[in-house]
C-alpha cells in the first residue's frame, strides 16, 4: 500500500510548484512545504492554524546537508545525528544564511531531521531540498499517525497526502538543542535521555531559560477535545464509578482490563509495552474523542525513562480543570 513513484515524483513537483503535501515519517505524518520557499511554508502556518512564531522542523534526505542549514556543527551535534540518523531524533542547530525567518520563527536556530521513514525518503530524494513540515494537524490538536487522521484534520483542505500507512514510532521526534555549550533535550521521544547520553553524556535534561522556544510546551497542546485527565492505577474504577454517579460517563485508556464491570464506558487495554502504547497512543486518544464520553481518563504511566514522552504527551494532553475535579472526587465527601 505504499505510493507509486510516478506519485513521489508527483507529490515533489506540487513542493516545488509551491504547494503543500502530507507524507508519512517513523515519527508522525508531516505537513510539508518546500523549505526555502517563504509563501510555501506560510500555506503550512494557515492551514494548520498555527501561530507565524512557531518554528518548523527542517527535514533532510542525508546529514551530508547539514552544512546547508546550519552554520555551526557541533560535536554532539554530530555524534548524535551518526548514531541515530536516520530516525526519530531532531537536532537544534544555529541556522546558516539564508534559512528563511518563515522556518525558524524569527530565531538564529534552526531544527533539522534525517526521518527514516521510506516514503519520507524517497519524497527529500525526489524533491532534492529541505522540506519544512510540522505534524500534520490542526494547531493544539493531536498528531496524526495514519493518513485517515490528516484526511480528519484537513478533508478537502488538502490537495497532496502520500500514504504510508501506520506510524512506527507514533510520537514526535526527540529534540535536542545543540545549538549552545551544553546540549539539552527539549522534547523527549522515543529515543531517551539515556539513550542520548550513551552517546553524549553531558546531555541535559529540560529546558534552560536562555534555551529556544519549544511552543509544543504550550498548554492544551496535543489535546484530544474530551477533557482529558491522568488518574492513578489503583483510582481508576473508583474514579470511574463516582463520575459515572454525577452523571458523567468515562473513557479509558489504560495498561490493563478493567478490575470490574463498568456501566456505559469505553475502555481501551492498551497494554503495558511502551512501544506499543506510544505507537497506539493518539490513535487511541482519537478513538476516545469520538467515544462521546464527558472525560477521558488515562492510567497514569510508571515511572522509568522509557516512558517519559508518553508521560510528556500526557502532561500536555490533560485538561487542569478535569484533572483537578476528578482528582478531587476521590476525595470523600466531595461527591456521593
Ligand atoms: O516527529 C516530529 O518531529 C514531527 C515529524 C513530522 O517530523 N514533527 C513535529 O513538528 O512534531 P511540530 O512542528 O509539530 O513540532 C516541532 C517542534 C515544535 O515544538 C517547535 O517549537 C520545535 O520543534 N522547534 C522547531 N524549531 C525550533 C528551534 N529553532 N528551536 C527550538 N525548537 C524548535
Ligand atoms: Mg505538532
Amino acid at each position: 500500500m505504499q505510493p507509486t513513484d510516478r506519485e513521489v515524483e508527483s507529490a515533489a513537483d506540487a513542493l516545488r510548484a509551491g504547494e503543500v503535501v502530507a507524507f508519512p515519517t517513523e515519527t508522525v505524518y508531516g505537513l510539508g512545504a518546500a523549505a526555502r520557499n517563504v509563501e510555501a511554508v506560510q500555506r503550512v502556518f494557515a492551514l494548520k492554524r498555527r501561530p507565524r512564531s512557531h518554528p518548523l522542523i527542517v527535514h533532510l534526505a542525508d546529514a551530508s546537508e547539514l552544512p546547508r542549514w546550519a552554520r555551526q556543527i557541533t560535536s554532539p551535534a554530530q555524534q548524535l545525528a551518526a548514531r541515530f540518523w536516520p530516525g526519530p531524533l531532531t537536532l537544534v542547530l544555529l541556522r546558516a544564511e539564508g534559512v528563511p525567518d518563515a522556518v525558524t520563527g524569527g530565531q538564529d536556530t534552526v531544527a533539522l531531521r534525517v526521518p527514516s521513514h521510506p516514503v519520507a525518503r524517497r519524497l527529500l530524494a525526489a524533491f532534492g531540498d529541505g522540506i519544512a513540515a510540522p505534524s500534520a494537524n490542526r494547531y493544539g490538536h493531536v498528531s496524526p499517525t495514519r493518513a485517515q487522521h490528516v484526511r480528519d484534520e484537513f478533508g478537502s483542505a488538502l490537495r497532496w497526502l502520500l500514504d504510508g500507512g501506520d506510524c512506527d514510532v507514533g510520537l514526535e521526534s526527540t529534540i535536542v538543542d545543540c545549538s549552545g555549550p551544553v546540549p539539552r533535550l527539549l522534547r523527549p521521544g522515543s529515543i531517551t535521555l539515556t539513550q542520548l547520553r550513551a552517546v553524549v553524556p553531558q546531555v541535559e535534561a529540560g529546558a534552560a531559560v536562555e534555551s529556544p522556544r519549544v511552543p509544543g510546551s504550550d498548554a492544551a497542546h496535543y489535546a484530544p477535545r474530551t477533557p482529558l485527565a491522568v488518574i492513578a492505577d489503583e483510582a481508576l474504577e473508583d474514579t470511574v464509578s463516582r463520575a459515572s454517579a454525577a452523571g458523567r460517563r468515562c473513557a479509558v485508556l489504560a495498561r490493563r482490563a478493567a478490575r470490574r464491570t463498568l456501566q456505559e464506558m469505553t475502555w481501551i487495554n492498551a497494554g503495558a509495552d511502551v512501544a506499543r502504547f506510544g505507537h497506539d497512543l493518539y490513535a487511541h486518544l482519537r478513538e476516545l474523542d469520538r467515544a462521546g464520553a464527558a472525560c477521558i481518563l488515562v492510567q497514569a504511566p510508571p515511572p522509568g525513562d522509557d516512558w517519559e514522552a508518553v508521560r510528556d504527551r500526557l502532561r500536555r494532553a490533560s485538561d487542569p480543570v478535569a484533572q483537578s475535579e476528578l482528582t478531587d472526587a476521590l476525595r470523600p465527601g466531595v461527591l456521593p
